[in-house]
């Protein structure tokens, strides 16, 4: 990586990563090295209001910059794929989930990711996610396939119901995590 973050520099690598021999130790190398760089990162990604940005979705790697309000508890939900996170501001807390033999969820563990560390979640992990803090926490994620495209599943918070991956869905079941 070059001494000047350069976005477009930052997803070619991103690419040549995922095409390595063992793309989740490539990916977290290279996020290991950008977490540790977040004031240089803030300032190439594109300026949004959004929570969630788009940098880069094809047929091995989709690229999302993430951030989290603090106070929201989002649904639960698996992407079907591994998922690299590399967190760079905040602290985000992940909620992982397991169906039981009955089909009921059940949360089994809690983990909070203190910035700058990166974690990976392997295919099939249910999560939900959310931020106890009091600033925005901010990730970088790599989904190891196309996440626009894969069939993957959503869990109503409230009736426990599991159901298709909506994005109207997964903003509409956020609750308060108080
Ligand atoms: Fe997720």
């Amino acid at each position: 990586m070059s001494p000047m973050f350069i976005l477009k520099d930052f997803i070619s690598d991103s690419l040549s990563a995922a095409n390595a021999s063992d793309p989740v130790a490539a990916l977290m190398d290279l996020l290991r090295e950008t977490v540790g760089r977040a004031d240089a990162l803030l300032t190439a990604l594109p300026e949004t209001d959004a929570d969630e940005t788009l940098l880069h979705a094809s047929e091995g790697l989709t690229i999302y910059d993430i951030k989290l309000p603090p106070g929201i508890l989002y649904p639960p939900h698996n992407h079907r794929m591994p998922v690299v996170i590399g967190f760079y501001a905040g602290c985000e807390t992940n909620l992982i989930y397991q169906v039981s033999a009955d089909g009921a969820l059940k949360q089994v563990d809690r983990l909070d990711f203190e910035a700058p560390t990166v974690t990976i979640l392997e295919r099939d992990v249910i999560h939900a996610i959310t931020n106890f803090g009091d600033t925005p926490s901010r990730a970088i994620h790599y989904y190891l396939g196309d996440l626009l495209e894969v069939e993957r599943d959503l869990w109503n918070p409230a009736s426990g119901q599991k159901g298709p991956f909506d994005n109207d869905n997964y903003f509409g079941f956020a609750t308060s995590n108080q």
